[in-house]
């Protein structure tokens, strides 16, 4: 097996694999399963003064044949007493001394913090983590997202944290503010060890149109709650790549958000996560899918000849920049296999009214063919297409030499007005609008 362990900011791990605070880590029975079946760290439901919590809490979005693809929650942080959770902490680190459990917090004075933090560090916790990101409820009361979104704030609790803590402090950020880079800084700046990413987004999951009042429903009522699942994960992802590239500033990233299988595992990890946190996919399918999780990244690096998996960790941040510096001559157009086509003309609808005109259907068995003057390789006929490489993209360039929006800025070769001739992209063919009222 591929050497999987980790250290994260000095806290050491089998794997990389953490559940995240949430209702998975609410007591010592369940992180003892997991640790049992092979997870690596646990950060523990978030501790704070006992809170009450309503009934139904949760809500979902069905895609299709899909549950929970993405997933919504009213819940606060513990409702468990302080002593029952410092108690069950003892309890797990006595019997699994090697994987870490971090401690969640939200509290609110500086004296609660201090009292807290030494609590839990007792109770023998392995890190801390500060849930400034929960996006109901506690920031009603001027905790959780409502600190996440003053970086100001941010940084002085976090300093006042690191005051009196002895382990690692990580820093959970809200997803819910206007460029998560400012709270990452921010964290930097009071003294965090590393950040973790995403908290849950701000949302309404939808409405029971003959109740008319949204879900999740208490007693007639509802309230925002905070989505996540598979849905959130590009969300989360184009953040921690922001936060992987703050150069100097840059702590060291848990990611978290819509994790469910080994390869958004990997995907998080090339983006420069160190470890990753899992919550939705567990309380969908259970602490087993960490067998998944394990033997999927130990294949993935044993086919690439990696031997250690921190090796892989950013190794697709350098890969990502701004839409400036791509290759304009870099072409492609789409190729059909007609062997795979199954001629549900899906490609050829999308093509037509969504995007270039580039698919026709031969006249007599209306089967979809490529204009490939028009293709300008936007990748959507090979994304609606139902069947698996039926769709490819080809590359038709002749290799020239790159260039990029900011090559043509340097050279003063734009367009500067609406009617430059240097404007009109690549010039493909746009039928006459006539055409289209005569169509339909
Ligand atoms: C029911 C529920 C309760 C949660 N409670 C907490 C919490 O107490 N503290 C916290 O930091 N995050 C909490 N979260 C957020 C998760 O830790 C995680 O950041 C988020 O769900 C995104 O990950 P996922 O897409 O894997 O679910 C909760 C999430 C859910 C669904």
């Amino acid at each position: 097996m591929s050497n999987l362990k980790i250290n994260f900011a000095g806290i050491k791990s089998p794997n990389p694999f953490w559940l995240a605070s949430a209702p998975p880590t609410n007591s010592g029975y369940q992180v003892m399963k997991a640790f049992d079946m092979g997870w690596g760290g646990a950060v523990w439901k978030t501790m704070g003064v006992p809170v009450v919590n309503v009934s139904s809490r949760y809500g979902a979005i069905d895609y299709r044949d899909s549950r929970m693809v993405g997933f919504n929650n009213i819940e606060l942080i513990t409702d468990r007493p302080l002593k029952d959770n410092l108690k069950e902490i003892e309890a797990v680190k006595r019997r699994f001394p090697d994987n870490p459990i971090i401690g969640s917090l939200m509290v609110e004075s500086r004296e609660e913090w201090h009292q807290i933090v030494r609590d839990v560090e007792n109770a023998g916790v392995d890190g801390l983590e500060l849930n400034f990101g929960c996006p109901h409820g506690m920031c009603e009361r001027g905790m959780g997202s409502a600190v996440g979104q003053e970086p100001k704030l941010l940084e002085l609790i976090t300093s006042w944290v690191k005051e009196v803590a002895r382990t690692p402090v990580i820093v959970k950020l809200t997803p819910n503010i206007t460029d998560i880079t400012d709270a990452a800084r921010a964290a930097n700046q009071g003294g965090a060890d590393a950040i973790s990413l995403i908290n849950t987004i701000q949302s309404l999951m939808g409405v029971d149109i003959d109740r008319m009042v949204p879900y999740p429903v208490v007693d007639g009522k509802s309230t925002n709650g905070g989505y996540c699942g598979p849905a959130i994960k590009p969300i989360a992802l184009n953040m921690v790549r922001n936060c992987a590239q703050l150069g100097a500033e840059k702590l060291p990233i848990s990611g978290i958000g819509g994790i469910e299988n080994w390869r958004d595992a990997v995907e998080y990890l090339l983006l420069g996560a160190e470890t990753v946190q899992v919550c939705t996919a567990v309380m969908h399918y259970g602490f087993g899918i960490i067998r998944e999780l394990l033997s999927g990244l130990d294949d993935y690096l044993k086919n690439k000849n990696i031997h250690d998996v921190s090796e892989i960790v950013g190794k697709a941040v350098a890969n990502t920049t701004t839409w400036e510096n791509l290759n304009l001559n870099y072409q492609v157009v789409a190729a059909i296999d007609n062997s795979k086509c199954i001629q549900c003309q899906l490609c050829y609808t999308a093509c037509e009214d969504g995007a270039h005109q580039a698919i026709g259907l031969t006249e007599n068995n209306r089967i979809p063919y490529i204009i490939e003057e028009n293709c300008v390789g936007c990748n959507l006929c090979a994304i609606v297409c139902p069947v698996e490489d039926c769709i490819s993209m080809v590359r038709k360039d002749q290799g020239q030499t790159p260039e990029t929006w900011k090559d043509r800025l340097s050279a003063g070769n734009v367009p500067t007005s609406f009617n430059d001739p240097l404007a009109g992209g690549l010039g493909h063919h746009i039928p006459d609008p006539e055409d289209g009222i005569k169509k339909n």
